[in-house]
């Protein structure tokens, strides 16, 4: 995918009417089918989602529920994790993880990422499981493919689920897995911004265990196994609408393109800084380019030099979840995070989304040449 109708100015962190334009009338009819068609939660267009985007992760099952979070608590609660519980994941990930397992009632532990690639350190994760661990997230960050299994060999025999944070990953693949079937129960987001992204919020859970894609059937709904009855504790409403089925349905056949321009757009970034900024996901094996971060000791002046020329960037994230203040009455517990509070010292985040036109990704790469 290639794309050149640049009219100059700005080039923006994102644009998400652009994503909307470039299938316009598609989804548009989409939304109107269902809004004529009555049935707006829970329907046919959610069932049909779930079979297609479970064949395209490859897996046995998906539920879809309300946000990314809730895939995540739900996941959760279906594994059993509850009071008393510990819950391994990282602190670089935006707090989506710790929200959920504090939600569930269980304690967030915090692992150190790998200083290179920025991903959960399976040294680091196996030190932290103990007696009442109950699950590991491993969060593919950035778009960054974590090799889950190396995980799961590091922590030896113990018997601990481990809980995919797709979020960042639609699409990626190790091994001929694709994300979604590499642990043993994954959590997707389908925000706006994500790969594969509605038009407000949404979210999956999907997995190989049929046990577990029940409870998340019923989870989402109450703790219903039958219409008013509710069977299973800990239930609540968590539903996927049918406005949004019907459009990530729509989108789903352009995600592999979509993750392959955003490839290009890192690829063309990190040829023109040429060694002087750090791209975590230049060690991935694999990538789908969902943000394109960068490392860099002056990353507040970098920022500042880029604004300048017109180019936007973000930071993916700024404040790691062990020093956030909402988890500061809550109990956790961590070993050393020297990488995880370095990286949020030294990351930036630089457009990257598939409708970004060549010229624009010229004109970073021109800004990248100019102030490194
Ligand atoms: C890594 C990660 N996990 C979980 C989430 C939560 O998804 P949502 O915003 O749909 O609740 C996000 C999204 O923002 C995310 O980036």
């Amino acid at each position: 995918m290639s794309v050149v109708n640049d009219k100059g100015g700005r080039v923006p962190f994102n644009d998400l009417g652009r994503r909307h334009q470039s299938l316009a009338v598609e989804l548009e009819r989409v939304a109107l089918r269902v809004m004529r068609g009555g049935w707006y939660v829970l329907g046919p267009e959610v069932e049909a989602f779930e079979s297609e985007f479970a064949a395209y992760c490859g897996v046995r099952g998906c539920v879809g529920v309300a946000n990314g979070t809730d895939a995540l608590e739900l996941a959760m609660r279906a594994l059993g994790c509850g009071p008393g519980n510990e819950i391994v994941m990282v602190a670089n990930a935006g707090m989506y993880a710790a929200t959920a397992c504090v939600a569930v009632g269980s304690t967030p532990v915090f692992a150190d990422i790998d200083p290179i690639a920025g991903t959960p350190r399976a040294e680091s994760i196996a030190s932290l499981v103990g007696p009442r661990t109950r699950a590991i997230v491993v969060t593919h960050i950035h778009g960054i493919v974590v090799d889950v299994s190396e995980i799961r060999a590091a922590m030896g025999p113990a018997d601990i689920a481990i809980i995919e944070d797709v979020a960042q990953a639609h699409g990626g693949a190790l091994g001929g897995v694709r994300t979604g079937g590499l642990g043993d129960v994954a959590a997707f987001s389908f925000y706006p911004t994500k790969n594969l992204g509605a038009a407000g919020d949404g979210g999956a859970v999907t997995s190989n265990d049929p046990e577990v894609l029940e409870a998340v059937r019923e989870l989402r709904q109450y703790g219903w196994t039958d219409r008013f009855v509710a069977t299973r504790p800990g239930g609540r409403n968590s539903r996927l609408d049918e406005i949004q089925a019907g459009l990530l349905r729509v989108k789903l056949p352009g995600l592999d393109d979509g993750n392959e321009r955003r490839r290009v757009i890192a690829r063309a970034y990190v040829e023109a800084a040429d060694g002087r900024l750090h791209f975590p996901h230049e060690s991935a094996r694999d990538y789908v380019g969902h943000l394109c971060v960068a490392r860099h000791p002056e990353r507040d002046r970098l920022r500042g030099l880029l604004e300048e020329r017109g180019i936007g960037t973000a930071i993916h994230y700024p404040v790691p979840d062990h020093l956030q203040p909402a988890l500061a009455g809550i109990a956790w517990r961590h070993v050393g995070l020297t990488e995880t509070e370095r990286e949020a010292r030294e990351v930036f985040s630089l457009p990257c989304f598939p409708e970004l036109t060549d010229d624009e990704v010229a004109r970073v790469c021109d800004a990248l040449g100019e102030i490194l």
